[in-house]
């Protein structure tokens, strides 16, 4: 049912915006520009988009404008007393396309939140099929060259962290270079993505933001919650970023990340030999047969041959495919589990698979054809972020710093480091504080293992903002979407429709254990069994989200 590539991400970000692109039959640019919302309908019934049309600097309204491409699940209940107006979504990265979410999944999204709604989503300015986009190679070749050969597992060699920030040098040049033609970069930070989702609202007619975000999409809900508290009508921010951290561009404070690594050691050996094949007798000794292994393939990498691709599993292959695994290891642990004990046994193929990295086909020459993900992550964060001005000997102190927080540290390094020649910048845009009396109080989410955003980062996020209240989801994965729970949902939809924030110090159960995902027949495990037939489809629809998750390289 879903072809599909949603990976909500706040580092790894992933698209079928490439299908997308190429998708018969509709072609943004054709679409016109407006200050209005003329939607027009688009990839699948009943989808429909649009291009609204912004400020670039909203200092000077007068000036050059961006589109910015906008799509929509309509409510069926438009017109009628029922309808309550737009809910905005973000998916994360920053930079991930919120067209591409809701091409894939806006029938869930409206199921999950309920026909009273539009699901309106985006692409943020700057990136996918929003113009002007970030883009700093001249052709696609050069970038999946650039990309693909920058930013390994820094722990693999030993120049692996001096090797990340001198290709950072020139990555900076190449943004400065066309920077000087375009005069783009400044105008792509998140206070101007705050400012343009109130002129979506306002072009809805509405005063107030209903809003869900994601990850990075919370530093953006909270940034309008900062900007515009009393235009605030719902905001469900989940799986929380501290923001503060981030517009530091510090990227670390706490990490759940070794937690999160933990449950599936913990899950595979409760779900025994039979569901998990990589068990072992105990936790400790499922946790030390990977050890042996990661200790292994970086001393003898093993080649892989498909029908489509070839490659090899190295260490950081390994490493990557491991931690994109604890995003959503409802969907990635069984078939880790299995990958993991092929390798074992000198198998790499279906560990390899798991990333799903189709080989690069070189249309030389022609100008970047596709939506460029990459570019607009690193141009949003950089941007945000204070100027890092890092030398090579911060840096590997940084990586440092992060490995202590987390052995998987330094696969978070990149977003740091990676800044460190970027372009300085001659405007202040807003850094903070993040603090805000909203007109509505906030609901933040967090998962008790999230291995990028931490259920801390919510509490700490949560005092700035009073009234506003943590709901915790007992499970690992990021975002609330990696794992099914009918109480979390009920907790959205009852804040949505009516309002109502959960009691202080709620915590959501999940439904079914994470090794029995892998079979999906069983009503009992994938916790259909007994309920009523609006929790089972809702039970469902979060199925086929997931589902639709695909995992990507980090870049
Ligand atoms: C935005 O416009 C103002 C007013 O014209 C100008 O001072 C400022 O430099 C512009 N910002 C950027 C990033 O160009
Ligand atoms: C990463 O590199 C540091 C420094 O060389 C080392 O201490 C650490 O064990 C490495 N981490 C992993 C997970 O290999
Ligand atoms: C790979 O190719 C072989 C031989 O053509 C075919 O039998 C097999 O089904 C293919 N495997 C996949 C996964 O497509
Ligand atoms: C390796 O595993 C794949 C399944 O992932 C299987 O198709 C293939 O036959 C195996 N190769 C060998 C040499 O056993
Ligand atoms: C919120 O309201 C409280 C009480 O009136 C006030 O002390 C505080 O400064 C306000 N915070 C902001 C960010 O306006
Ligand atoms: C909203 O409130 C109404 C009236 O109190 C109640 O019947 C309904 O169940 C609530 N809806 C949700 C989703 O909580
Ligand atoms: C479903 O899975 C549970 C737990 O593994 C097991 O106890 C039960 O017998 C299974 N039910 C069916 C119908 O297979």
């Amino acid at each position: 049912m879903f072809s599909t590539k949603v990976f909500i991400g706040f580092i790894a970000v992933a698209t079928a915006l490439a299908a997308l692109a190429q998708e018969p039959g509709f072609i943004w640019d054709k679409l016109e520009t407006s200050t209005e919302l003329k939607w027009t309908d688009c990839y699948t019934q009943p989808l429909q988009c649009a291009r609204f049309q912004v400020p670039l600097n909203y200092s000077d309204p007068e000036g050059r404008s961006a589109s910015i491409a906008m799509i929509r699940f309509p409510s069926p209940l438009a017109g009628t007393e029922q309808y309550m107006g737009p809910v905005l979504l973000n998916p994360g990265g920053p930079g991930s396309s919120g067209v591409d979410l809701l091409a894939e999944a806006g029938a869930v999204f409206s199921q999950i939140l309920g026909p009273n709604f539009d699901i309106v989503s985006f692409d943020p300015r700057g990136v996918a099929f929003s113009t002007p986009r970030a883009s700093f190679f001249p052709t696609e070749a050069q970038r999946q060259f650039f990309v693909s050969s920058s930013f390994d597992d820094v722990n693999a060699t030993s120049d692996g962290v001096a090797r990340m920030w001198a290709r950072a040098q020139i990555l900076g040049a190449l943004v400065t270079r066309q920077d000087q033609k375009d005069h783009l970069i400044e105008h792509l930070n998140t206070e101007n993505t705050a400012r343009d989702m109130l002129r979506m609202v306002e072009a809805h007619g509405q005063e107030k933001l209903q809003y869900w975000g994601f990850s990075y999409g919370t530093v953006l809900g909270a940034t309008f919650a900062s900007l515009f508290p009393d235009r605030v009508g719902r905001l469900i921010l989940d799986g929380v970023v501290d923001s503060e951290n981030y517009y530091a561009a510090r990227w670390s404070d706490t990490l759940d990340t070794d937690k999160t690594l933990q449950t599936f050691f913990d899950s595979c050996f409760e779900a025994g030999p039979d569901l998990c094949p990589f068990y072992e007798s105990s936790a400790q000794a499922i946790a030390r047969k990977l050890d042996e292994l990661t200790r292994t393939i970086a001393l003898r990498p093993i080649p892989v041959i498909t029908n489509t691709s070839y490659g090899l599993v190295d260490y950081a292959r390994l490493r990557v495919t491991i931690f994109n695994s604890l995003y959503a290891p409802y969907v990635y642990f069984p078939p880790l589990a299995q990958g993991l004990a092929d390798l074992v046994r000198g198998n790499g193929t279906a560990l390899y698979q798991m990333l799903d990295t189709p080989l690069f086909d070189c249309n030389c020459g022609t100008p970047v054809p596709l939506p460029t993900i990459t570019d607009a992550i690193f141009a949003i964060r950089c941007t945000d972020g204070q100027e890092v001005r890092d030398t090579v000997d911060d840096a590997e102190d940084y990586v440092r710093q992060l490995l202590r927080l987390s052995q998987w540290g330094e696969l978070l390094a990149i977003a740091r480091v990676s800044c460190a020649a970027w372009p300085r910048q001659q405007n202040k845009h807003f850094r903070g504080p993040l603090v805000g009396n909203t007109s509505h109080p906030i609901l933040w989410i967090g998962n008790t293992a999230d291995p990028v955003t931490p259920i801390a980062s919510a509490h700490k996020m949560a005092r700035g903002y009073p009234g506003s209240v943590v709901l915790t989801q007992d499970s690992p994965g990021h975002t609330t979407l990696a794992a099914p729970s009918i109480c979390t949902v009920q907790h959205i939809q009852s804040y949505l429709l009516n309002g109502t924030l959960p009691a202080e110090g709620v915590v959501c159960p999940v439904t079914g254990p994470i090794f029995s995902a892998s079979q999906p027949s069983n009503d009992t495990t994938r916790g259909l069994a007994g309920r009523q037939e609006a929790d089972q489809d809702i039970i469902r629809a979060l199925e086929r989200l997931r589902q639709s998750f695909k995992l990507r390289p980090l870049f």
